[in-house]
């Protein structure tokens, strides 16, 4: 029976860019999809952006843009490095959209009627100079267990604890410096625990991993708390209706945005319904596609809400692990955090593909990219195996057999074999495990190649009595060739089309297997991949290596352009260091009293990792007078010295040369 499967990936952030990453879990996704198709399920496959929250309208203040030019941009990026990496979405939506408006407040309406949302008046870090509640990622500060210094807003780095941003000691903003005071506000909150029973039995039934069932279940045991789903203006999201300044929190209506983006496709498609897919006594079935980092939004709090509204839960939830470059985290400064726009300059796509399902084995544990590996995986397997094949054999058949294949075929039996593997073949995409897929497919091609050596074809032709089987090998060869694509096709669909092609025959599908090519024209053999080679590789590194010298770990995007009149704004002088102290309880500070031209300045700099005080006083440096005092956690800091540098090793204050008079403005 055919099966209606809604299929998703998560929706990535609006705000970054596709890298290696992204395009594990979207290739794990497409490919998923593309061998549902291919054994005849009807699938739908959404996504979109993931557009709101606070680092959304952050960085469109940062840009002086709307937030709504700035998330259409990044989405039409997106969707051009997805179809470059074969990425087939029926729909790539954003969550700040009308469809995923109206149905955020038609659950929410729901879950209010439910009786599954109540308000609590919260305490929480508010920043003055920004005028805003801090986000987690927005604070730092010492970890209330451990007191390792510079810890974010929600678990410890050093000894792992996990707490609340209030708990933190010292507690830093970090969008401004300053020391965030306490504040009160009222929050909306979304009764998770009374799903606690329903979320347990959920979570055993198959719908997760085991390994993630596991860890869901300690967190059951610990007892859920009810989810605050709501933030305070000035936030970039949906109005909480019947509020003026309480904002949806962008993880409610993210997962929500995968049915506004089915909506959205389904009001240009008469044969698709929202329903169809969501209610709650639907047939059809939907799988989700994530990280696991996210393994709680979607296997609690999502279900949750779903049933809470009245609709059916996923299907399953499909977790992956994180990639990691040569077994370690990705990074800017090695060259390793590969975009996907970067990749396609040097790289084909096909390869990564290819190489993601070497990989993924339907397990949560994390993929590491080895170069090496990578290049002798593809090379070997896709080039010296697979259309090694059909280059061996094609060109007999054109150049002696008029392009015909033969009329039987050679080996029946090898044939079989080939096609006897499809069930477990079929299993193992089903679970995702294409790492095992690949194996058996490769082991075939071995075969397959095996075969041709053996008779060698190449000096059969030339023997007049030998001719036939010749021809009779070869096509064997080609139609061994047919199965190795159509078993791959999943994997790498521009490969199997442009085989096709050469094959002259419509698109592969499954239920095709039994079917041989038989007398059959097929076209001139032109090269249909070429090897990878280690030294494209190397550009890419290298180029992303050196396009990250200047720029920070943190902060993938680079200041746009300014205009004189705004560099105008600003107040340079050359200051004098009159005294420079330490300060006690501050691991990067010094504080500098300075003679501008005007009163004695203190300005707190952080340049202690590269700077002893003493050495400091009497020195001349460039400072920016005219910057708003901030309130620091030791202190006012009136204005800015300037250094040059790429961290904390690396520390060179600016000195005007001597002769400069303090006061002076610098231009
Ligand atoms: O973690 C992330 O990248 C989120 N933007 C994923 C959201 S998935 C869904 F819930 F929208
Ligand atoms: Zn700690």
């Amino acid at each position: 029976m055919q099966r209606k499967i809604l299929i998703t990936s998560a929706l990535p952030y609006v705000s970054g860019s596709i890298h290696l990453g992204t395009l594990l879990e979207h290739i794990q996704t497409d490919t998923w999809v593309r061998f549902q198709r291919l054994i005849g399920n009807h699938c739908i496959y959404v996504c979109g952006d993931d557009a709101h929250g606070t680092a959304t309208m952050l960085l469109a203040e940062r840009e002086g843009i709307e937030p709504e030019i700035l998330i259409e941009s990044f989405r039409q990026e997106h969707v051009r490095d997805f179809e470059a990496f074969h990425i087939e979405h029926d729909n790539y939506h954003t969550t700040h959209s009308d469809e995923n408006r109206d149905l955020s407040n038609l659950i929410f309406r729901k879950l209010l009627e439910n009786g599954l949302i109540f308000t609590q008046g919260i305490e929480q870090l508010y920043d003055i100079e920004r005028d805003l509640f801090l986000a987690d990622r927005f604070v730092t500060g010492s970890c209330p267990r451990c007191n390792a210094t510079d810890q974010y807003g929600d678990n410890c780095d050093s000894c792992g604890a996990t707490y609340d941003a209030t708990e933190l000691l010292d507690p830093m903003s970090t969008l401004s410096d300053s020391t965030p005071e306490l504040r009160e506000s009222e929050h909306y909150f979304f009764d998770l625990p009374k799903f606690s029973r329903m979320l347990d039995e959920w979570t055993s039934s198959g719908s997760v991993q085991q390994e993630v069932r596991n860890k869901l279940k300690e967190w059951l045991e610990a007892g859920l708390k009810p989810w605050d789903i709501s933030r305070d203006a000035p936030y970039f999201g949906f109005l909480i209706p019947g509020t003026e300044t309480k904002y949806f929190y962008v993880w409610m209506d993210a997962p929500i945005g995968y049915m506004a983006s089915l909506q959205n496709l389904a009001n240009t498609r008469e044969d698709i319904n929202l329903e169809d897919y969501w209610k709650s006594d639907s047939t059809a079935e939907v799988h989700h596609f994530i990280g696991k980092d996210i393994v709680n939004f979607h296997a609690l709090f999502w279900p949750a809400v779903l049933e809470g509204a009245g609709y059916r839960k996923p299907t399953k939830i499909h977790t992956h692990g994180f990639v990691t470059v040569d077994g370690t985290k990705m990074s800017k400064s090695k060259g390793t955090f590969i975009s996907a726009s970067s990749y396609v300059q040097y790289l084909d796509p096909q390869y990564l593909r290819y190489y993601y399902a070497t990989k993924l084995s339907g397990t949560v544990d994390d993929i590491d990219i080895n170069f090496d590996d990578f290049v002798a995986r593809v090379n070997s397997d896709l080039i010296g195996k697979v259309v090694n094949i059909a280059s061996r054999c094609a060109g007999f058949i054109t150049k002696h057999f008029d392009s015909r294949l033969s009329a039987y075929l050679h080996d029946e039996e090898l044939q079989n074999e080939y096609t006897d593997k499809k069930d477990l073949i079929a299993n193992l995409y089903e679970a995702g495990d294409t790492s095992k897929a690949v194996r058996e497919i490769m082991g075939l091609a071995d075969l397959a190649n095996q075969y041709i050596a053996k008779h060698e074809p190449w000096k059969l032709i030339k023997e007049e009595g030998n001719k036939e089987a010749a021809h009779a090998i070869c096509s064997q060869g080609i139609n061994l060739f047919r199965l190795l694509i159509l078993y791959l096709k999943p994997i790498l669909p521009k490969l199997a089309e442009e085989a096709e092609a050469f094959m002259k025959i419509n698109p592969l599908y499954w239920a095709d297997l039994s079917e041989p090519l038989i007398d059959h024209e097929i076209s001139e053999y032109k090269p249909l991949l070429t090897r990878m080679e280690m030294d494209s590789v190397k550009k890419l590194v290298n180029e992303l290596k050196s396009a990250n010298v200047s720029s920070n770990e943190d902060n993938p995007i680079a200041l746009s352009e300014i205009s004189i009149d705004d560099f105008a704004k600003i107040e340079l002088k050359v200051g004098k260091i009159k005294n420079a102290e330490a300060i006690d309880g501050a691991e990067k500070l010094i504080r500098l009293s300075l003679d501008v031209g005007d009163h004695e300045r203190q300005i707190l700099a952080g340049i202690k990792s590269a700077y002893d005080p003493k050495n400091l006083v009497g020195r001349l440096c460039v400072v920016v007078t005219n910057l708003a005092p901030r309130k620091m956690r030791f202190g006012i800091s009136e204005g800015m010295v300037l250094a040059a540098g790429e961290g904390e090793d690396e520390i060179f204050l600016l000195s005007p040369d001597t002769g400069a008079k303090p006061g002076m403005i610098v231009r």
